[in-house]
């Protein structure tokens, strides 16, 4: 079967499917787009074509433009609203003693996983850590990760502070995981060049959609880094084989609400 099909009645031959094809197998035929045999292997399965169609005429075998959702123009938010939508964003570290619901959880991941990814192979998996005490359990295998280190890489464990952060929680302060309901952690095969900046990208889009649902987030780099180096953590989370954990966030309803933006640096910006 063809990858794409073009209803011939509804095509305008305009080659604009072809124009935006990143992998350029597009070709036009007295108009109409085709693949030539054998490029299709070349095919992302991102979409363009049939999302770039004015007049849908063209279906990909993955999707036709039926299954695509609707662009809301009157949805999307102008420029004001954008930088206030961007700028509103905080790192949340009180959280509600309230569970979120798991299908919130899962409408949210299933935006987030509309996030961009190098020749779009989405390789991010997540894992939720949905129960408290189960965090608590790994935070365990955090202190140990961090015990290890002041002893045996005392310079970096200075830099990251980890003497402190284990005075703390051992005095019943969690300055880990911020006594968080949920951990959300992004994971992808490390074999897989795209999975490192996919997975960061994915959870700064989870970020920026929490506050649309009264949620919060932080992410949660002492974790983070533990799961990535420490061999009892990585058992306890028990992800496939060749994943790795690139990015951990804290997910639940703040309890407080902030009242204004506080400034950042400026922008370095060279060449305008
Ligand atoms: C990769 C990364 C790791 C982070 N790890 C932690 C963390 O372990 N604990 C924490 O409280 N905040 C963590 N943060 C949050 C930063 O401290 C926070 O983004 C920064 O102070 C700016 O505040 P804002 O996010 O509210 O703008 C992390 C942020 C990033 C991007």
């Amino acid at each position: 079967m063809a990858l794409i099909t073009v209803d011939q009645t509804k095509c305008v031959k305009d080659g604009i499917c072809a124009a935006e094809c990143p992998v350029l197998i597009i070709n036009l035929k007295e108009g109409f787009p085709e693949i030539a045999k054998g490029a299709e292997n070349f095919c992302i399965n991102c979409g363009h074509c049939v999302a770039v169609c004015p007049t849908a005429a063209l279906s990909h075998t993955k999707f036709a433009p039926e299954d695509c959702m609707e662009i809301k123009k009157e949805l999307l938010p102008d420029p004001e609203k954008m930088e206030q939508f961007l700028k509103h964003r905080r790192s949340i570290r009180s959280y509600k003693k309230k569970q979120v619901a798991k299908e919130t959880l899962e409408k949210i991941l299933s935006i987030a996983s509309y996030a961009p990814s190098g020749h779009n192979r989405q390789p991010v998996k997540w894992h939720v850590v949905y129960e408290r005490e189960e965090l608590t359990k790994l935070c365990g295998h955090v202190i140990d990760w961090m015990k290890w280190m002041i002893k045996e890489k005392p310079e970096m464990a200075k830099s990251m502070e980890l003497e402190l952060v284990v005075a703390g929680y051992e005095a019943g302060i969690d300055n880990i995981t911020r006594n968080t309901p949920h951990l959300i952690i992004a994971h992808g095969d490390k074999r897989d060049f795209s999975s490192n900046t996919a997975c960061t990208i994915a959870l700064t889009w989870l970020e920026l959609a929490l506050p649309a649902f009264d949620l919060g987030g932080c992410w949660c780099g002492y974790f983070n880094a533990a799961a990535m180096f420490w061999p009892p953590l990585q058992a306890a989370l028990g992800l496939p084989k060749n994943n790795v954990s690139y990015g951990s966030m804290m997910v639940g309803y703040p309890k407080f609400s902030y009242h204004r933006i506080p400034p950042r640096n400026k922008a370095v910006i060279t060449g305008l």
